[in-house]
């Protein structure tokens, strides 16, 4: 066919490859009788899901590549953003799908649900590899669940293919988006110097200065306001310092990435950070995002299926409360809690090498 000939033009069936993909929704091979209406939007709503994990992978992947070298390219600060900030709008947006699911009835939903078997989203090796890109670590799982060791069963069963296998195992054997953050943050310079331990512990032992000096000005305001006593009062503020301490001084040595976020999340006004700030900010409205899609979900299955079981073996609503408490950026949300009003922090060293004369 000659090129610009009406045979060989594009179409939009062509590119989109629409005719194979709207073959795919009328369930597994021998499914029969034929998906009925409510089961057919069963299976397109999982589809689309999976479509958006699809996306999800491929930026986190991006975000990671452009991440894991020695020293980040600033110019790429803002393009990993953007691709961060693109799984969290599709977060966003499948938190709100689970509103279409919820237009099935749980009566209608119980008429097909035996066909499911044992399949479960449970086995969605797709959000299992975007956990793992992020650096949702085994431990911090339900029950230690090591999702390799769960689809290398499924796969020496027949149940995955050695392609899927082998792309799980390539993303097991990436640096996770977690611990490429964490080495970026050890870079990041503070008061104007990068990788000095000794700068990192003054720093650090300012902030914590800050903090109990801010302490007691917040012991005093509570007990005139009468929200308890000087007894009552004092060990919470207390317990808050000496946390901090456990957490930027792990086993008494400064942590380079904590020092790094910290100061980042401290001087929010120079604008040498305001990128570094961007980032820590996505990375942190990914998570919640993530979060509330997971949320999203438990109270629609709970809509469903009440407390039964999960097809996939779980105790069903109570397994996926449970994974609400999952964090994966546990520093990124930890540092919160030990910010000091700026007023009360003394002014960053070396203001210029941020780009920024503060008023000493
Ligand atoms: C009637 C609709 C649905 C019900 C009743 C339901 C129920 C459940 C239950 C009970 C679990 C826990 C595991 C188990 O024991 O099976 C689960 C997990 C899961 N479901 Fe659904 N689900 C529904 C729709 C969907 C849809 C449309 C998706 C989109 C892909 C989905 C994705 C997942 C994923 C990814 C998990 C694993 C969560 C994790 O382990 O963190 N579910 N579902």
């Amino acid at each position: 066919m000659s090129e610009g000939s009406p045979g060989s033009r594009m179409t939009y069936g062509n590119y989109l490859q629409l005719e194979e993909l709207l073959k795919l929704q009328s369930g597994p091979e021998g499914h029969n009788p034929a998906p009925s209406n409510h089961e057919m939007h069963f299976i397109v709503t999982h589809q689309a899901f999976e479509l958006w994990f699809k996306q999800i992978n491929r930026e986190l992947e991006d975000a990671l590549d452009l991440m894991n070298v020695e020293e980040v390219d600033e110019k790429q600060i803002p393009v990993i953003v953007s691709h961060l900030e693109r799984c969290s709008e599709i977060f966003r947006l499948l938190a709100a799908q689970w509103k279409v699911m919820e237009t099935l009835a749980p009566q209608d939903f119980l008429a097909f649900r035996d066909r499911l078997g044992t399949s479960s989203g449970f086995e969605s090796w797709q959000l299992r590899t975007l956990e793992m890109l992020l650096g949702l670590e085994s431990e911090q799982r339900i029950g230690g669940m090591d999702p390799m060791v769960h689809n290398r069963k499924l796969h020496s069963e027949g149940k995955l293919s050695d392609e899927v296998m082998a792309e799980m195992v390539r993303i097991d054997n990436l640096p996770s988006l977690n611990e490429v953050l964490g080495k970026w943050l050890e870079r990041t310079p503070v008061n104007g110097v990068s990788g000095d331990l000794g700068v990192l512990t003054d720093f650090v032992n300012g902030h914590l200065k800050s903090m109990e000096e801010h302490g007691e000005s917040v012991i005093s305001h509570m007990v005139k306001i009468g929200h308890g006593t000087e007894e009552t009062v004092r060990p919470r503020i207390q317990s808050g310092i000496e946390g901090a301490r456990s957490f930027l001084l792990p086993e008494g040595q400064v942590s380079a990435s904590r020092a790094g976020l910290l100061f980042i999340e401290s001087y929010r006004e120079l604008p040498l950070l305001s990128w570094p700030r961007r980032l820590i900010d996505t990375v942190v409205d990914l998570e919640e995002s993530m979060i509330l899609f997971r949320s999203h979900h438990a109270r629609m299955v709970e809509r469903m299926i009440g407390r039964r079981m999960g097809t996939g073996g779980s105790s069903g609503v109570d397994y996926l409360d449970m994974t609400l408490k999952y964090r994966v950026f546990t520093d990124l949300w930890a540092v919160r809690t030990m910010l000091v009003k700026r007023e009360a922090l003394p002014n960053p060293k070396n203001p210029e090498f941020y780009g920024y004369a503060a008023e000493n």
